[in-house]
């Protein structure tokens, strides 16, 4: 089938399901045009959170769509793909957690979540943060209480660095933005001496310290229109070039190369494509469901960042 015809089709059953699409910063660019609302974890929380439309289309990995369905249980969520899965999620298993937690019972630990993670993770932490919040809701944590930040062991270390605040770290990490190194930096950087380097918090330290500013995937945005440089060398899943060259007209964005590629890859992201997504509209399926016990206890560090993240 013709793109065109697809895309008609897609908007036509999203009519009738009274759904709405919404799409991360890393999906396809052909997803990014046709959903509804582009966004990173915290703002596509924000949406699916207030939604009034009866079925969410979730183009993004399984864990943000699962986040939806925590926020706003009485909608269908839709994921075109549920192996659409993350390796961050995947390094901190919540049975894990829970023995470390057990065993280390007298620390009384304020565990910290990465949005990044299972529902049965979410459901053993105080509070979440995404990229975009976490040196605000760290700030919050508890001064008397030690804290445990999971899964990624980056940006937890990023933002103990940031806020001031010692942070036992879950050694998890990104798969895609491990990969970067700080010899690729140094090479993109002398090819393009006047680029800046914006980098997004799941890198590795020894890359973030070369970075001029390093940000959630929204703030990239803002912030390269706003700079005065003229070019940048943009450390993140390739996904959000697509972004910048649309939002941000007249300026030039460099994708860092990696060891095989020309620019870095979330094959999970990548996973969704218009064919699936228009199969899931017909046939409201793959549909995330949870089990309402646990969606309960996940809804409260979730909300809990919500309310944080809303204050003045
Ligand atoms: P953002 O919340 O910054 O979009 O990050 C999500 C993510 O999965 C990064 O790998
Ligand atoms: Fe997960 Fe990394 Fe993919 Fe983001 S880029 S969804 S952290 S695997």
């Amino acid at each position: 089938m013709a793109t065109e015809d697809l895309i008609e089709e897609i908007q036509r059953l999203k009519a009738e399901r009274h759904a709405v699409i919404l799409a991360h910063s890393y999906q396809r660019p052909e997803i990014q045009d046709i959903a509804d609302f582009v966004g990173d974890s915290l703002a596509l929380a924000q949406h699916a959170r207030s939604t009034e439309c009866e079925v969410i289309v979730f183009c993004g990995v399984h864990f943000m769509a699962e986040t939806a369905c925590i926020l706003n249980p009485t909608r269908t969520v839709l994921l075109p793909d549920l192996q659409a899965s993350c390796s961050l999620e995947a390094s901190c298993p919540a049975e894990e957690l829970a023995a470390f937690l057990e065993a280390n019972k007298e620390k009384n630990y304020y565990v910290i979540a990465y949005i990044n993670c299972s529902i049965g993770v979410k459901a053993l932490a105080d509070v979440i943060v995404t990229s975009g919040n976490a040196q605000r809701i760290v700030e919050t944590a508890p001064a008397d209480r030690p804290i445990l930040f999971v899964p990624d062991q980056n940006l937890g270390a990023w933002t103990a660095r940031k806020t001031g605040r010692e942070m036992t770290l879950w050694n998890g990490a990104c798969h895609v933005h491990r990969q970067f190194t700080r010899d690729q930096v140094l090479t993109m950087k002398e090819q393009h001496p006047d680029a800046e380097v914006v980098c997004h918090p799941e890198c590795e330290e020894v890359v973030r310290l070369l970075a001029d500013h390093i940000c959630s995937t929204e703030k990239m945005i803002s912030y390269c229109r706003e700079s005065t440089a003229k070019s940048f060398i943009i450390v993140t899943e390739s996904g959000i070039l697509h972004r910048l060259r649309k939002l941000v007209p007249g300026k030039e964005f460099i994708p860092l190369a990696t060891g095989q590629c020309s620019c870095a890859e979330c094959e999970f992201m990548k996973l969704n494509t218009l064919e699936k997504l228009r199969d899931c509209l017909r046939d409201l399926s793959p549909r995330v469901s949870l089990p309402e016990e646990l969606r309960l206890r996940a809804q409260k560090p979730l909300v809990r960042m919500l309310e944080l993240s809303a204050r003045p």
